[in-house]
């Protein structure tokens, strides 16, 4: 079986989630994520929004918003890694270790620094007025978020592409300076969907909070998506006159939920002369029927507060397990490592050699009970334990493998990880067997 392929999106909490956001992210990304052979990281970019907003009810009701729309279009946190970036304290440590070896002069040439600078300019004030620390650092948080998961795949939209070249240079750079030899990151990809349209707006413009020509996704009910159809500008074609289907952005935010019969029969019958009245009332039944489910669950989300609570916090830890060991081998890279007698340089190669080995780890979980869990040597899951009564059994079994290696894989109260072949986690552990020698 081919590798689990890791796909990495940010969501900026800022606004509240349109038509246009469900039809070119949220659907899309939801769709992607029930795909075999993928393991999907979703999170709330919560740090981000602060670059952006500093209005604390703004940032509390967005996340809440947004959270609750992801959930509402029917991300199962079962299947999906759905968090709070401020739930990760090792986002902002790696921010740090990648701000230190991140050149100045490329941050100077990231878009939205430069868009900031010209804006400037042109008005006559200083270049760096307004320009706060977050705003020209914000790339390097961006690839603090995809390298702490050592993401594959970064699905983005064509503004954020620039900023994922970002990360896999620094990705690179940091992988050269620290690595001796290895890769700590993995390098990722963008990932631009082509396949999905970008939904118009009202004016015909792409949908978009600064064109102020949304359709609200879930907010104001029933009423406020027919009182935003009524508003989508058409020609003055009177009922009765033949219409160009392939001329009206009614009909491009029609088909993003229409299946292909419905959708040719909606353009026949406006060639036929069906009024935009009537096509817009189509176009308002067609959009309920579709998120009316989704907007009940949203309702009962948005009132019940705690429950998206309970899962985001269950996200976090979900996210933690794969960020924590990440960390402290990092740390290690870096010489952030526990006081021992400073070794000669000579001994230098063969510590590192060491620190490529697989690790286990043992930890409690918040129901009580002790697990132990083995990751490859780039902090990836290879074989996860079920719970213990008593944190001496976990120790047990652990010390069991590292002596007997595989040997000791049969009956034993272990899962593969998702994705992980056999073979890979036998490799380890005859790795680690080798290493006691
Ligand atoms: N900057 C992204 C946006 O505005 C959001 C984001 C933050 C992100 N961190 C990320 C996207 C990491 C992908 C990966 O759309």
């Amino acid at each position: 079986m081919a590798k689990t392929q890791r796909v990495l999106t940010g969501i900026t909490t800022t606004g509240t989630p349109h038509l246009g956001n469900y039809v070119g992210a949220i659907r899309p990304a939801i769709a992607a994520s029930r795909q075999d052979g993928v393991e999907s990281f979703f999170f709330l970019a919560d740090y981000h929004a602060l670059i952006k907003c500093t209005d604390p009810d703004r940032i509390e009701r967005s996340r809440l918003e947004i959270a609750a729309s992801w959930l509402a279009a029917g991300l199962d946190p079962a299947r999906v890694t759905f968090y709070r970036q401020s739930d990760i304290p090792e986002t902002t440590e790696l921010n740090w270790l990648l701000t230190c070896v991140t050149a100045k002069g490329q941050m100077n040439r990231a878009h939205a620094y430069k868009a900031s600078v010209d804006a400037n300019e042109a008005a006559g004030e200083e270049p760096d007025a307004g320009v706060t620390m977050g705003l020209y650092c914000y790339p390097i948080l961006m690839a603090a978020d995809i390298l702490l998961f050592n993401a594959h795949r970064v699905p983005v939209g064509r503004d954020q592409v620039q900023h994922i070249e970002m990360a896999r240079d620094v990705a690179q750079r940091f992988n050269h300076v620290f690595g001796a030899g290895r890769d700590l990151f993995v390098l990722p990809e963008a990932e631009i969907e082509d396949s999905v349209a970008t939904l118009p707006g009202l004016d015909g413009r792409k949908m978009s909070k600064s064109y102020d020509n949304t359709v609200p996704l879930f907010e104001g009910g029933p009423k406020a998506l027919k009182d935003a159809i009524a508003r989508i500008v058409t020609d003055s074609r009177l009922p009765g006159e033949p219409k160009d289907p392939d001329n009206a952005h009614l009909v491009t935010i029609h088909d993003a939920f229409a299946s292909d019969a419905v959708k040719a029969a909606f353009h026949a019958d406006l060639r036929a002369g069906l009024g935009w009245g009537d096509a817009k009332q189509r176009v308002v039944d067609l959009i309920e029927a579709h998120v009316g489910p989704m907007r009940a669950r949203y309702a009962e989300l948005m009132a019940h507060p705690e429950q998206i609570e309970e899962v985001l916090q269950a996200g976090a830890a979900k996210a933690r397990a794969v960020a924590t060991p990440l960390l402290t081998e990092l740390r290690q890279a870096v010489g952030l490592r526990r006081m021992v007698a400073v070794q000669q340089p000579k001994a230098a190669a063969a510590q590192h050699a060491k620190a490529a080995l697989p690790v286990f780890k043992q930890y409690r979980e918040s129901d009580n009970q002790f697990y132990f869990k083995l990751a490859d040597a780039h902090g990836a899951l290879l074989l996860q334990s079920q719970g213990f009564v008593e944190g001496r059994e976990a120790g047990g079994w652990v010390k069991r493998f590292k002596t007997e290696g595989a040997a000791a894989l049969d009956g034993a109260p272990v899962t593969l990880a998702e994705g992980v072949d056999r073979a890979a986690v036998e490799a380890a552990l005859a790795a680690l067997v080798a290493a006691q020698e």
